[in-house]
């Protein structure tokens, strides 16, 4: 059922600050200010290297699940694409935690990595939506996303209360191994336990978002630029697009702009800034003056006080609220998602099946 809203994605947008603030409550304790993990079948302090592996929008959750846990738990960690690890010859470390995120618990490729890492003798977790899949079956340990039935091909809600687990997680592990302090711990908390409110005043850009949108629908190609945390969010927000408008974007390091993509900048391509506040903010404001400097019109999507000095150079701007940078992937999350769906409503296509993709990929 969409309830009043015209398509599943759309109603699973709308549904995250309530499911996002579900997820955390089986993870954090709010009035305490903890992560509470379940028992866990391994140890953090002796895992030796983490190795995440997924596909599409739940290896974007990887990617930032990297910086997160090297951050705040000090552990090696690798990402991979599942379609890739599990035709190399992949390394894996004695003692490794190896980590499957997939919504559906079914994707073939990310199965098979599962397959051959428990044969291989590492720890197996996996972090899905669906609890009676095979994946959840097979992993030694199973951390559920709690997202709710995700009907919308394109995936959203699922990707940000995959987000939700793998901060607790990283949090988790980091108070475990003692790279994390009570105090630091009551801080990342706190900024977790926002993340639902702050989630809903995003969703009141929603109208400005659709008017950018008009204009985007008349784009043929789109760039995303983000560093850190925020560069698979220009990923994701660059998948979206491509999935439900048919439109091609590419999502780049912002500092890889120079290496090459800065080529392709004219005024006929649109380039999505994502800038929150926090120590990587001017390096990506001089990234956006350069594609300005060459024509780029740019969409900024900041926070006030990111948009002070900067809202007049791009040609929109979409500010969201100032918070902790553990939580602006997930808060950005929600406005790469929308103007996606609003393009692609402007253009009139299928945008809960989108031609030639399938919900759950198993086949390889
Ligand atoms: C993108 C999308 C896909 C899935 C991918 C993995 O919107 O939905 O890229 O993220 O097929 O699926 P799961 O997470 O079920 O393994």
């Amino acid at each position: 059922d969409k309830g009043n809203h015209r398509h599943f994605m759309l109603k699973e947008i709308y549904e995250q600050p309530t499911v996002v603030g579900q997820t955390l409550s089986s993870y954090i304790d709010p009035l305490n200010l903890r992560i509470v993990l379940q028992d866990l079948c391994f140890d953090p302090k002796t895992i030796s290297r983490v190795t995440l592996i997924a596909c599409g929008t739940s290896y974007y959750a990887a990617m930032v699940a990297k910086y997160w846990i090297e951050h705040y738990a000090h552990i090696p960690v690798d990402v991979d694409i599942a379609s890739e690890f599990r035709y190399r010859a992949p390394v894996l470390s004695q003692g490794g935690l190896a980590v499957f995120i997939s919504q559906s618990g079914e994707t073939a490729d990310t199965l098979a990595a599962l397959r051959h890492c428990k044969q291989a003798g590492q720890t197996v977790a996996a972090i899905v939506n669906v609890p009676e899949s095979t994946m959840a079956r097979e992993a030694d340990m199973v951390f559920p996303i709690h997202a709710g039935p995700e009907i919308g091909v394109a995936s959203t809600k699922a990707f940000t209360c995959q987000l939700s687990v793998l901060a607790a997680l990283a949090i988790g592990f980091g108070v475990l191994r003692k790279t994390i302090d009570r105090s630091l711990e009551a801080t990342l908390v706190q900024a977790l336990s926002e993340v639902p409110s702050r989630m809903a005043e995003v969703l009141h850009h929603d109208e400005k978002l659709r008017d950018i949108a008009a204009d985007l629908a008349n784009a043929r190609d789109v760039l995303y630029l983000g560093r850190g945390t925020d560069y698979p969010i220009a990923l994701e927000g660059a998948l979206k697009l491509k999935e439900i408008s048919y439109i091609h974007a590419e999502g780049y390091a912002a500092g890889e702009l120079k290496h090459g993509p800065i080529a392709l900048i004219d005024q006929a391509v649109p380039i999505v800034v994502i800038a929150p506040m926090g120590p990587l903010f001017e390096k990506t404001v001089s990234n956006m003056e350069e594609a300005i400097a060459r024509g780029g019109k740019v969409i900024l999507m900041s926070c006030k006080d990111g948009l002070k000095n900067h809202s007049d150079m791009a040609m929109a701007s979409i500010e969201l609220p100032q918070v902790h940078p553990m939580a602006t992937p997930l808060l950005y999350a929600l406005p790469v998602q929308l103007l996606a769906y609003h393009t692609a409503v402007h253009k009139g296509t299928d945008v809960d099946q989108p031609r030639n993709l399938a919900k759950s990929v198993t086949v390889e």
